[in-house]
């Protein structure tokens, strides 16, 4: 069975894109058959993988509007090769933010991305999709959220951020109510220094609050900046580095999760 996984956290800039990328090709790496799809407007998947932005994700999510379209016809459109092995993009640009807007004002219910994506998921290939959202809350994000296996929420270690996470953990706790199939994966510390008292403390805080969900976290290191920046992920970039290391283990446990 594909397993969707979003990765969202209204913050903005706590890694996300990031570990959307670096995930998806630490999956496809394990042999598995990947599709990213970029749901924010900003549209930066492409750009992290070296790949051009297009309206991919405009059409993908105008589907969920249009009752008398062709999901499935769309994805196979605008699904793009990564020039790596196994790893697929729908990539998202400006226009992403038309389709949210329709989205938001048609009511359409919050089931509608996962039925929309249900055509690929019965087929069984690929075996992951990864949804990278934008930072911010309601309308798409949470749809990301419902039409996810898996929920993944990276978080910056510091003093201001528990109150975000807080939110992404009520919005959980509701969809569950609504009757969201998913469940958290769980809460991922990115950009997190050792050697600072900040993210130690951050780390302890976290972990009382949220217990067993708080996954190993991801150091901050300058290679993953390097690496983005030249539409490289770790794997291509530095693939004996410790944050290479960081993202296989993560990738282990979402190949663990059931
Ligand atoms: N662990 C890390 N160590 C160092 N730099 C990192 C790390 N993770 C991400 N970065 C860098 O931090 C910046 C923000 O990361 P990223 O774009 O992945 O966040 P985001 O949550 O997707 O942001 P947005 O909310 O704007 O979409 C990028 O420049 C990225 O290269
Ligand atoms: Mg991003």
């Amino acid at each position: 069975m594909t397993k969707v996984v979003t990765i969202a956290n209204q913050k903005g800039g706590v890694g996300k894109t990031t570990t959307v990328t670096n995930l998806a090709h630490a999956l496809a790496l394990m042999g598995k058959e990947v599709l990213v799809i970029d749901l924010d407007p900003q549209g930066q998947v492409a750009t992290f993988l070296g790949m051009e932005q297009s309206a991919g994700a405009f059409y993908l999510l105008s589907t969920c509007i249009d009752p008398g379209a062709n999901p499935l016809m769309i994805l196979r459109q605008q699904m793009r090769f990564s020039g790596r092995d196994r790893l697929y993009v729908i990539p998202g640009n400006p226009l992403t933010n038309m389709a949210q807007t329709m989205l938001n004002a048609s009511n359409a219910p919050v089931a509608v991305l996962r039925r929309v994506l249900s055509p690929l998921l019965n087929n069984g290939k690929p075996d992951y999709i990864l949804l990278d959202t934008a930072p911010s809350v309601g309308g798409v994000q949470e749809r990301a959220v419902w039409a996810s296996d898996l929920l993944i929420v990276p978080t910056l270690p510091d003093s201001s951020s528990l109150e975000g996470v807080q939110y992404m953990a009520g919005m959980v706790a509701e969809l569950k109510e609504k009757g969201w199939q998913g469940e958290l994966l769980g809460i991922l510390p990115t950009h997190y220094e050792e050697r600072t008292r900040e993210s130690r403390s951050s780390m302890e805080d976290l972990r009382r609050v949220f217990q067993g969900l708080v996954l190993s976290p991801i150091s901050d290191r300058t290679v993953l900046r390097d690496a983005r920046s030249r539409g490289q992920t770790i794997f291509e970039y530095e693939p004996e580095s410790q944050s290479a290391q960081e993202y296989r283990e993560l990738a282990e446990q979402v190949r663990k999760a059931r």
